[in-house]
């Protein structure tokens, strides 16, 4: 039997941290439960301390996950780790993974703090985990940049404070293969007691090298990695998740350990990722872009039907990828409806919750005869975000397209103000609708993204449309769907007016945030 490599997915953590992609506790929860049917080993949910709405959302993903360990990020700092362990009491496995700088530029410029300070916040900081679980993670940020004999002395006092996890980032993506594959080496020879815990990482991608990163790693000894669904994460993303699970499951003769994950789940979880956090995934993304398994060139089609291994090193229904599924049509019930929800993780709190989301689900049968499993999550979206002290809501939109005419849309919102009217031109119904929400909103944002991906295929599939607005710096997606493009457009605008106007989360690693 090979050693076991833990997966450790921090999606809903460093995942959120990319700028757009924040997340609300249901659809936190919504992920969490995808990636329990995934089996990752370990579900990072999110920074309690942030504020009251991540504290909750931390504590909703413990209560939904059954086996997956749940696991909270916190400061070296004692009121993070007590929030952290409060928001992980009723988990059935919790982990707290604390973290500080460890790099001369970060202790210098944003701790000022020296390093036998932090040496001596890292110790407390473990300690006072272990008051909460006897799982705790320490994590010295910015390993990669960090002088190899304070990892050595900081990662010996942490183990002996009672740390089982030893987590190395590449917090900034500075490190190459075979250099980081040879730190994690030495660390594991020079800690005198090192035997004592496992050795992760936590790689990003600034230079394209996250994966290469955590697999040189691997072939060195760490026996987790940390990664994200689809790479999402901070600037470059993280490690992609699917490209180390199948990396170590394809190449087994390379890699001397096993993953237990349940691979056919990696495609439902990647386009639930996508819905939720409107990041679309390239086509030619690895594992789960739409080209990953399509062979257009005659040659290599050839190929594949006269032999499938001269062209595929993997298989697409391994990986998840199978014909949509018609999973519910206009005749179906509201027993196979919530049935068909149960197996995607969605419970519902009422009978009114179950009732409301089923009419919305009629109405799309309506317009719509065959309703994906893809139509329901974004459908839930939508019902989830319109569930959120929404303070714009669509009330309703006309648009005028004709040949030689120049575009028009007339628009109603209910705001704080009431019902307010707004019209506006454009140079298509899409923009003509934009101005005219703007009329109402004024938000004098900018416009940074505008996309549209159909989520099934065919004329009557609903279109999925992501927007990116800019305000001071603050950047937010929003997302809409619906069968007219158009409302789509107008939802997903004003999905991500509403994402401007609430507060602003607080993150865990910028300067001035300790
Ligand atoms: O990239 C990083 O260093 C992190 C730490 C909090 C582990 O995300
Ligand atoms: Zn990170």
């Amino acid at each position: 039997m090979t050693d076991k490599l833990i997966i450790f997915d921090t999606t809903l953590r460093d995942g959120e941290q990319s700028p757009g992609a924040s997340m609300t506790r249901d659809e936190k929860v919504r992920i969490a439960k995808s990636l329990e049917r995934l089996r990752v080993d370990v579900i990072e949910a999110g920074f309690p301390a942030a504020s009251q709405g991540d504290f909750e959302a931390v504590q909703a993903v413990a209560r939904a996950v059954k086996e997956t360990t749940v696991c909270g990020l916190a400061r070296a700092l004692a009121q993070d780790i007590d929030r952290a362990g409060e928001a992980l009491k009723e988990a059935r496995r919790a982990r707290i993974h604390t973290f500080i700088a460890t790099s001369p530029i970060h202790m210098r410029q944003k701790l000022r703090m020296t390093p036998d300070q932090v040496l001596e916040h890292a110790v407390e900081a473990v300690k006072r985990a272990r008051r909460f679980t006897d799982d705790v993670e320490f994590s010295p940020e910015d390993a990669g940049r960090s002088e190899e004999d304070f990892l050595c002395r900081i990662l010996e006092a942490v183990i002996e404070a009672g740390a089982t996890t030893l987590n190395i980032p590449d917090t900034v993506g500075y490190s190459v293969p075979e250099q980081f594959g040879a730190t994690l080496r030495r660390l594991r020879e020079r800690i005198p007691n090192a035997d004592k815990a496992i050795f992760s990482v936590h790689c990003h991608n600034d230079l394209g090298l996250a994966v290469a990163n955590s697999l040189a790693a691997v072939l060195n000894g760490a026996r987790q990695v940390e990664c994200t669904i689809n790479g999402l994460g901070e600037r470059a993303g993280n490690a992609a998740l699917e490209e180390i699970v199948m990396a170590v499951i394809t190449r087994k003769d390379v890699f001397p350990c096993h993953v237990d994950i349940d691979t056919r789940e990696i495609v439902p979880c990647s386009k639930l990722v996508s819905n939720i956090t409107g990041f679309p995934v390239q086509p030619n993304k690895a594992i789960v872009g739409a080209n990953a398994f399509a062979h257009e060139a005659g040659i290599h089609q050839d190929g594949i039907l006269k032999h499938r291994e001269t062209y595929e090193i993997m298989r697409a229904e391994e990986v998840g990828w199978t014909a949509n599924r018609m999973v519910l049509g206009k005749h179906s019930g509201r027993n196979a409806f919530k049935a068909r929800l149960l197996e995607l993780g969605v419970e519902f709190s009422s009978e009114a919750e179950l009732n409301a989301v089923f009419q919305r689900f009629k109405d799309l049968a309506d317009k719509k005869h065959e309703v994906f499993d893809e139509d329901l999550q974004a459908l839930l979206t939508e019902v989830g975000v319109e569930a959120e002290d929404e303070r714009v809501k669509l009330v309703a939109l006309k648009v005028c397209s004709e040949t030689g005419k120049v575009p028009c849309a007339q628009v109603t919102l209910r705001t704080e103000r009431g019902e307010v009217y707004g019209a506006a031109e454009g140079s298509g119904a899409v923009d003509a609708s934009f101005r005219a929400i703007e009329a109402v909103v004024a938000t004098q944002s900018q416009l940074l993204l505008y996309s549209v991906n159909n989520i099934t295929t065919g004329t009557d599939a609903q279109g999925e449309v992501t927007v990116r607005l800019e305000k001071g710096g603050r950047i937010v997606n929003g997302q809409g769907a619906d069968t007219d493009i158009v409302i789509a457009s107008a939802k997903a605008y004003i999905n991500a007016v509403n994402k401007l106007l609430a507060p602003q989360k607080m993150h865990p690693q910028v300067p001035g945030n300790v």
